[in-house]
């Protein structure tokens, strides 16, 4: 078999917001190609980055009260740590907002502008006077021009389906600030894709693209294509485009390019050769995986881009489907919108990776996680039939035989059976039909478990003649075992791992066919527990009370100016003892601007407490009335003297502050829980 250069990428992931079961399909499918493509000794790289730039990820950042830039490295952590617990193994994850990424678009622009690819026109754009920015499309909101539907979106509406351009929406709002967008004009640079299609079309026939793909591509070359608006105008999250001071690159223009850069960086750490790979001419193969919302950026604007700019265009691009959960799209409400880490926390990641691999084929329709089917599929396939074959041979060995495999194959046809499967299982992975490889890999471990049912080698042990017998078959299932989990290993390879320790060998795609004799292994330990629906359910039960408060957030309110704090333990909330308080007395400070001095009684103590809601209330308004204060705060100095405790009020300041009351029949000293 000749050695393949194989360069593999999954879609940048916005650097907005949490990975979710939707992301994972594409990162696990992904991960298992490439895994596949590894073991059968292919050089191969999977590389991935976050998709940075953009108004959204500005925005967002502004909201957290960070720079975008910190925002972006924040989400990238947790995202790692979502992608490495998945058992999700980049070669490398960078991001757009990189210097490899800075030079490699602005060299891709310069050599489209310099072969005349880029135009320059005037468009006029909804602009929002009070924040003084350009508005995308779904930052606009208002009436829809069709059916008269309110609070619709700026490019399409809910209630009747139109699609439109926010300037045809009637009473439009801007979404940001609430103020009326005005028209505005300003230069925008468009790139030719019109002057690819030729080219396009070609790519298009001469390829193996997925048939709903070609289909697609063949639909939008009916409609025409159009010019590519790749500026967005100052203030923007991105690269400036060079000789256009304020004038930004479309985060689509540079987000594929990431695919180069996240590369490149890999090349300069490790002394590859970029050019062996993204040259014109290469023989490498290059293979993006995206979700099917982004082909036309992946089939039409990117292939065109990397030709117009003389460099190779994708070997072939991969597109799947979308996530439901039990039939449904995900759902904050429901609790189906399962965050990356909320599903870590109580499932085991091999669980999601095996039922995608289950589900998963090589075409574009969307995909249902059923979760009774989920928890059934991987109890009876994982556990009752895989690892049950170990389970039921390993014990027997260690015990009696010291734990070494017998110097014979005992069933050789089964086991060659099983190994004749090999390249019919390598092809389904090499055309990711994952879910027939998996079907295959199943019917083999129905045969395994039917072996040693007939064979029987509980009773054979009990008897001293069949000892012998005993070694042989229950050295026989864990060959077939050893098989059967190097099919599996792309799919599973945190259990994979484990079951090399146990079996003291590497699972090679190689040494399918060679069978351990002899060989001594180690003590079996338990390699998945069985899915339980509690678990399940809890998550379900979380991820609705993480999310289901954030579903629509006024900008201008207060959870959208200060989002709600990181989650904490029920005991780190017991800590606090907050107390009714009644303020016995409340005072002036002498020269104290902002500060009151409170006298609280507890019913039996007395607190001193200066509280800074001068600018809010009087003293003759707080004497006499009951409040909420932290009782167990430490005491602190301060320059009129020492401050034990604090009272609860809410607001953002200065005569915006509302001290907490208890309802009444509160008394002096009770705990508030
Ligand atoms: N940043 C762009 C991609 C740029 S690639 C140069 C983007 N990011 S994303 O975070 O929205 O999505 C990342 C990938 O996850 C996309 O391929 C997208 O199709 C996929 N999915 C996001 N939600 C999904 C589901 N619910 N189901 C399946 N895949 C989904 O798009
Ligand atoms: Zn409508």
């Amino acid at each position: 078999m000749t050695k393949r250069k194989i360069l593999i990428t999954s879609a940048l992931p916005y650097a907005n917001g949490p990975t979710h079961l939707g992301h994972l399909l594409e990162y696990i499918q992904t991960d298992i190609w490439a895994r596949f493509q590894k073991m059968r000794g292919h050089e191969t790289y999977y590389v991935c980055a976050d998709d940075a730039h953009g108004t959204p990820i500005m925005l967002n950042a502004q909201k957290q009260g960070l720079t975008p830039e910190e925002m972006v490295r924040n989400v990238s952590v947790e995202r790692q740590r979502d992608f490495a617990d998945f058992n999700i193994e980049f070669d490398n994850y960078h991001s757009t907002h990189s210097e490899e990424n800075k030079v490699l678009a602005e060299l891709i622009y310069n050599r489209l502008n310099a072969a005349g690819y880029i135009k320059k026109r005037t468009i006029s754009q909804l602009f929002d006077p009070e924040k003084q920015i350009f508005l995308p499309d779904r930052f606009v909101t208002g009436t829809c021009p069709s059916c008269k539907a309110e609070n619709q979106n700026g490019d399409s509406c809910d209630a009747c389906g139109a699609t439109y351009s926010p300037t045809e929406l009637i009473s439009p709002r801007s979404a940001m600030s609430g103020a009326e967008p005005v028209l505005k004009d300003s230069e925008h640079y468009f790139f030719d894709l019109p002057a690819f299609e030729g080219m396009l079309k070609n790519w298009l026939h001469s390829g193996s693209l997925q048939q709903e793909m070609a289909n697609k591509l063949e639909e939008w070359f009916a409609e025409g294509l159009q010019q590519w608006d790749i500026s967005r105008d100052a203030p923007y999250f991105g690269f400036e485009i060079p000789g256009a001071p304020g004038k930004y690159f479309y985060v689509w223009l540079d987000a594929p390019i990431g695919y180069m850069a996240s590369f490149k960086n890999l090349c300069d750490k490790k002394g590859l050769d970029f050019d062996a790979f993204w040259a014109e001419g290469s023989d490498a193969e290059l293979y993006h995986f995206i979700g099917k919302d982004i082909i036309y950026f992946h089939s039409l604007f990117w292939p065109a881009m990397l030709d117009g700019a003389k460099f190779r265009k994708p070997t072939n691009i991969f597109a799947h489907g979308f996530i439901t959960v039990n039939g449904a799209k995900m759902s904050k409400s429901k609790g189906t919108f399962i965050k990356a880490r909320t599903y870590l926390d109580h499932l085991d990641p091999e669980y999601l990776r095996y039922y995608y691999a289950a589900k998963l084929n090589s075409g574009i329709t969307d995909l249902d996680i059923n979760l009774e089917d989920f928890a059934q599929r991987v109890n009876s396939d994982l556990v009752g039939k895989v690892v049950n074959i170990a389970s039921r041979c390993a014990g027997f060995i260690t015990k009696r035989f010291d734990g070494k495999l017998s110097d014979t194959l005992a069933e050789v046809e089964l086991f060659n059976e099983f190994t004749t499967a090999s390249e019919r299982i390598a092809d389904h992975y090499e055309n990711r039909e994952f879910g027939r490889a998996v079907r295959e890999i199943m019917a083999l471990a129905d045969k395994a478990n039917q072996y040693i049912d007939a064979a029987a080698p509980w009773v054979l042990v009990k008897n001293e003649d069949t000892q012998t017998q005993a070694h042989d078959v229950c050295s026989m299932g864990i060959q077939l075992f050893k098989v059967i989990m190097t099919y599996l290993k792309p799919v599973l390879p945190g259990m994979a791992s484990n079951v090399e320790q146990f079996l003291n060998t590497q699972l090679s795609w190689d040494a399918v066919a060679t069978p351990l004799l002899g060989h001594q292994i180690t003590a079996f330990k338990a390699l998945m527990q069985r899915v339980e629906m509690d678990k399940v359910n809890l998550m379900l039960d979380e991820s609705k009370e993480s999310l289901a408060a954030k579903t629509t957030i006024d900008p201008n309110s207060p959870l959208a100016k200060e989002p709600i704090a990181a989650e904490i333990e029920f005991d780190d909330f017991a800590k606090i003892d907050l107390r009714v308080a009644l303020i016995a007395k409340a005072e002036h400070v002498e020269g104290a601007e902002k500060l009151l001095k409170l006298t609280l009684d507890l019913g039996g103590e007395t607190r001193q407490v200066f509280s800074g809601i001068k600018s809010a209330y009087q003293p003759e308004q707080l004497e006499g009335k009951l409040t909420v204060m932290v009782a167990n705060l430490k005491p602190r100095k301060m320059r009129f003297g020492m401050s034990e405790g604090m009272v609860l009020a809410a607001g953002p300041g200065d005569k915006e502050i509302y001290l907490l009351n208890p309802d009444s029949g509160a008394k002096p000293g009770m705990r508030v829980m």
